[in-house]
């Protein structure tokens, strides 16, 4: 299959994508946090495809992507107050809810769970893709199981070129990390940290809400378990310049938010790039990616979490450990 590049500037662009969509293709499309692999709803053959290409575990639940607030009914059902307050806060934007499944949509989605996770993309390039659909998309991020996130066209490309249909390309993705992801049903828990912090939902739950422990708890979904975000070279994550090899050379790379002396091979740490130097430094053959944990890395609770997962144990050994 020949993977068509879109562009999110071009209206016809646009139509196609939807279009395909429609037909039961998988389209791949931007969004604030990273590139989405989106199909129809309704369409569980096109969904089934989703977990191929991207050789997901069939226990990982997959994200609905509504156009507009009020279409989240279509897929939850007793939805709580709180939600819509939340919704009417942070809405458009990278906040995914966990809620009540509602009867009749695809179990496939939620793998099996009673649960389904929605959110509302914030470009409005991606909303109108939706709306054009028709109804709600699912979209996991477009890369293959376990990889960086994608955060532009290449990512994409780089791991799922030739089995998609098309990918609609709207630039770098300017957040870089996943959304937040706030479960609401049962006790109110943060499952993946992400851009929205707890201080921010603080504002309207009252509370900041706690930080699902996967490691020491049976994990809300259990694809939460899976080692993620890693490219295929070791991430090691180091307190100090101290801890790196006295050899290094260029065979490694080190990232770190505070500027380095040019003895060292390093470049710069932030959110929305460090995808693309997990997969930079990967393509340029590096032996392993050192990452600095200066103190601003550590306060920074999502950034602090992709780097714990891609410097985790390999899947195999993390799934033992936690299942
Ligand atoms: O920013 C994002 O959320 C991106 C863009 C494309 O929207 N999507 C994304 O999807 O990161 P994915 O599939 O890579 O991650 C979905 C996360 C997983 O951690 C999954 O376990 C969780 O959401 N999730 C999905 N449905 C769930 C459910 N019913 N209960 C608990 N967690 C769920
Ligand atoms: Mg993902």
């Amino acid at each position: 299959m020949k993977t068509l590049h879109l562009r999110a500037s071009s209206e016809e662009d646009v139509a196609l994508a939807a279009a395909l969509l429609q037909s039961g293709q998988l389209v791949a499309i931007p969004t604030e946090t990273v590139y989405g692999l989106a199909a129809r709803l309704g369409d569980e053959n096109a969904i089934r495809t989703i977990f191929q290409v991207k050789g997901r575990p069939p226990d990982n639940p997959l994200i609905v992507h509504c156009a507009r607030i009020d279409d989240i009914s279509q897929v939850a059902t007793r939805i709580p107050p709180i939600a819509w307050q939340l919704l009417e806060r942070f809405a458009p934007g990278p906040l995914t809810l966990v809620l009540e499944r509602k009867e009749g949509v695809p179990a496939i989605i939620s793998a099996g769970l009673p649960t389904v996770a929605v959110r509302i993309p914030a470009l409005d390039v991606t909303r109108e893709v939706i709306a054009r659909v028709g109804e709600p998309v699912v979209a996991p991020s477009a890369n293959r199981s376990g990889r960086p996130s994608p955060t532009c066209v290449a990512h994409v490309l780089e791991d799922l070129d030739g089995m998609i249909a098309a990918v609609l390309d709207a630039g770098p993705c300017t957040i870089g990390i996943e959304s937040t992801v706030l479960n609401l049903v049962g006790d109110i828990a943060i499952a993946r940290p992400g851009a929205i912090t707890a201080e921010d939902l603080a504002s309207v739950l009252g509370f900041p809400p706690p930080l699902m422990d996967v490691s020491s708890h049976t994990p809300i979904a259990p694809g939460m378990k899976y080692r993620h975000y890693a490219p295929s070279i070791p991430v090691i994550l180091i307190e100090s310049l101290d801890a790196l090899p006295s050899v290094m050379q260029n065979t490694s790379v080190v990232l770190s938010t505070q500027p380095l002396p040019e003895t060292y091979n390093w470049r710069p740490l932030h959110r929305a790039t460090v995808y693309d130097e997990f997969r930079r430094a990967e393509r340029q053959q590096r032996q392993a990616i050192y990452v600095l944990l200066t103190p601003d890395v550590r306060k920074d609770v999502a950034l602090m979490n992709r780097l714990q997962k891609a410097a985790a144990p390999s899947a195999t050994s993390d799934v033992s450990h936690r299942v």
